[in-house]
């Protein structure tokens, strides 16, 4: 994997929010619309249980619009729970959120049972930028590495809807090996965890599979969409770095160097609006992941099988023991 990323452990975190959830009627669960799979951290699913979600799909405008249609119809499928998609920068979302939430528990509101609402979401997803908004203020911070720590806050979405910020950070974690390179490649991982060629490459894959036209009307390499689809991920890159002049000294194109142009690229929107999963390609990367490992396990199970039977019976049946003179 080209991304070697180990969360800080993460119990003060999961102490605070369990503590915050007692007293939590709906969690906004802030994810990346580009990819709100490998975005979601599937500690906090487990911690919410069943209480009502609302998924909030950001930076919707860096997003596939068809693709964000299927992840919010697959969510709004879910049992208490509502998607909507959202640009954090855009002003006036409180208006969707607080009907919303409101949607998802009926049975609070008022100045005796005012609404309490938790927003959660792995760094670089846009929590303080959405709060910056909500709050009405220019955005304080914007931090160029994700993990920076943040005091919690409060914001009043209505008069008895109150907003809370997670307590302590909620790391990504990675349950796929596919997520790892989509969210190194969105920026939620830190730069020191992964290597820049190799998860521009991995994303050049996906972009080709998915995205050939964009890639051609980016880069203008002249090359019709299927042949850019068909070349291999080497020397795609090599093509993008001589056209953005990632050269080396004597002329040779640097791989590097032309891997972070593309990463850079695609976080700003500059290849166009893309989603890098759907739910179903996602639900098959956990299906295999899960497979995989249910397979370590029974290995690690075998292995471990034959030691655990009485001592002496097994050694007296050993092979070795029989081909003893
Ligand atoms: P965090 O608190 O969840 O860690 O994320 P933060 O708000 O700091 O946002 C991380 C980056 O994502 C910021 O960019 C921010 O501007 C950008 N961002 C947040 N929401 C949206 C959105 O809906 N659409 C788009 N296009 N971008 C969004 P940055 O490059 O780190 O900072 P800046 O140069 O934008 O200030």
């Amino acid at each position: 994997m080209s991304v070697q990323w180990f969360p800080g452990h993460m119990h003060a975190t999961q102490k605070a929010l369990r503590e915050r959830l007692k007293t939590t009627d709906v969690v906004i669960e802030l994810l990346d619309a580009r990819l709100p799979g490998s975005s979601a951290n599937p500690l906090l699913a487990q911690l919410i249980g069943d209480r009502p979600t609302l998924k909030v799909l950001n930076k919707e405008d860096l997003a596939d619009p068809a693709r964000t249609a299927q992840w919010l119809a697959h969510y709004n499928a879910q049992p208490r729970t509502r998607a909507i998609a959202l640009h954090a920068h855009t002003p006036g979302p409180a208006r969707t959120l607080v009907a919303e939430c409101r949607r998802l528990a009926p049975h609070r509101g008022g100045m005796v049972k005012p609404l309490r609402v938790l927003i959660a979401g792995i760094p670089n997803v846009g929590k303080s930028t959405l709060l910056n908004t909500l709050l009405g203020k220019r955005a304080a911070k914007a931090a160029d590495e994700p993990g920076v720590t943040r005091q919690e806050q409060r914001v009043v979405l209505a008069d008895d809807v109150y907003l809370y910020d997670t307590p302590g950070l909620l790391w990504p974690k990675i349950i796929v090996p596919e997520s790892g390179d989509r969210l190194a490649a969105s920026g939620a991982v830190g730069r020191n965890a992964f290597d820049e060629e190799a998860v521009a490459l991995a994303l050049l894959r996906a972009l080709q599979a998915d995205y050939p036209a964009l890639l051609e009307a980016r880069y203008r390499l002249g090359l019709a969409p299927a042949t850019i689809a068909a070349l291999p991920d080497h020397e795609l890159l090599a093509a993008i770095g001589r056209k953005r002049g990632a050269l080396l000294p004597g002329g040779r194109i640097d791989p590097h160097k032309a891997g972070e142009a593309v990463l850079a690229d695609f976080r700003a929107g500059a290849i166009g609006r893309i989603t890098l999963e759907t739910p179903q390609t996602f639900a098959a990367w956990l299906d295999a992941a899960r497979a995989a490992e249910a397979q370590l396990q029974a290995q690690r199970q075998a292995r471990r099988a034959p030691r655990n039977r009485t001592g002496p019976e097994v050694a007296r049946h050993h092979p070795d023991a029989d081909t003893n003179p």
